[in-house]
């Protein structure tokens, strides 16, 4: 039979969570093996808030990646109220650290340290639109008010509008978009870029909660409707330069996923090629899988390309795959919605 395969520039992943101590040495060559490069999420349980922590973070990630991987861990900075002008005038010059993170007080893991008022931050921005430091945004208000489904929506309408309108060239990352809304919204921007997740693009809201709850579904932003998920399919698929693939894949373990208040977070980097083939296959756009995984985000960072490709092949029965990873404080699922997987990497 004749062999099926593909061959793409190595991809990157855009918005990992790579965690610490045990946790970063198990999910860790997920992301080497299976990117060029990754920007690592700042969300630690201390979070990641000056150049020094990130320069510690940054050497403990590299100290566990062979030196025959051919990856490049890419790191973020925490926006707080201790981060200086001058900091971030370090930043833009700095090698690894490439975008500064947003994340709204109390949106998800982690967030305790985020921001409570987006204006109090205006002196920041002015330098990081000077400078050329990319903001990378966790979009979603956290007013209880607003229903958790519009939280997105909302943001793009409340906040970001006001920090494009006063900062009209400072470049921005909308994370791990979810609705058609903003997918329309980032269509309309010149310097507004956005990531979208594996999990946005295959799986929807009924399908987390019409037929019993699926915890291994919940995350941050939450699963939106059908409409949305085709919207953000088009989006991917496009090839346009402002989308480009963030996993999020963020672990925890299960007695934290499966519990009376769970934790927001898929765990997706094993299967997240593989999966992202047989989407785009099924949309006939295989040729589109090179912009959205491996060229975009480069452009939109100011990165070089890469220009080693890696082949996937395409096999007639469906695989065995890794289901869960171990650790001492349970297992973490591996995000699958297919079930059957048929690309696997030729190594
Ligand atoms: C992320 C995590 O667990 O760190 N969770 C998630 O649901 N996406 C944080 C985040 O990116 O919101
Ligand atoms: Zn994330």
């Amino acid at each position: 039979m004749e062999k099926i395969f593909l061959d793409i520039l190595r991809p990157d992943d855009w918005h990992v969570h790579l965690r610490e101590g045990e946790v970063l040495s198990n999910v860790l060559p997920f992301t080497y093996e299976n990117f060029g490069s990754a920007l690592i999420m700042p969300n630690l349980d201390i979070p990641i808030t000056n150049i020094s922590l990130a320069d510690n973070y940054y050497n403990e990630i590299c100290k566990q990646i062979p030196k025959a991987a051919k990856f490049t861990p890419n790191m973020t900075l925490y926006l707080t109220d201790c981060l200086s002008k001058d900091e971030i005038r370090k930043v833009s010059t700095h090698k690894h650290i490439k975008a500064i993170k947003m994340y709204p007080k109390g949106a998800t893991t982690n967030s305790d340290s985020g921001i409570s008022d987006f204006k109090n931050f205006y002196h920041l921005f002015e330098v990081m639109e000077e400078s050329g430091v990319i903001l990378s945004i966790h979009g979603e208000v956290t007013d209880e008010k607003v229903d958790v489904f519009e939280r997105e929506s909302v943001f793009i309408e409340k906040v970001l509008t006001k920090i494009i309108k006063q900062f009209p060239n400072l470049k921005i990352v909308l994370e791990h978009i979810t609705s058609s809304d903003a997918v329309n919204f980032i269509n309309e921007q010149s310097m507004v870029a956005a990531t979208i997740t594996i999990h946005h693009l295959m799986v929807n809201r009924n399908i987390m909660l019409s037929k019993g709850i699926r915890p291994d579904f919940y995350c941050a932003p939450i699963l939106k409707t059908e409409y949305d998920r085709r919207a953000l399919v088009q989006a991917a698929i496009s090839g346009d330069r402002k989308f480009f693939l963030g996993t999020d894949s963020a672990p925890h373990v299960e007695g934290k996923k499966i519990a009376s208040c769970g934790c927001a977070g898929i765990f997706s980097s094993p299967l997240a090629i593989p999966l992202l083939i047989q989407l785009f296959e099924e949309h006939s756009s295989l040729k589109k899988i090179e912009p959205f995984a491996s060229k975009n985000g480069r452009a939109f960072y100011g990165l070089r390309q890469h220009k080693d490709r890696v082949r996937y092949v395409k096999r007639p029965k469906s695989i065995e795959v890794i289901k869960d990873i171990k650790t001492s404080d349970g297992k973490i699922k591996v995000f699958n919605p297919y079930n059957e997987i048929y690309w696997e990497k030729e190594n």
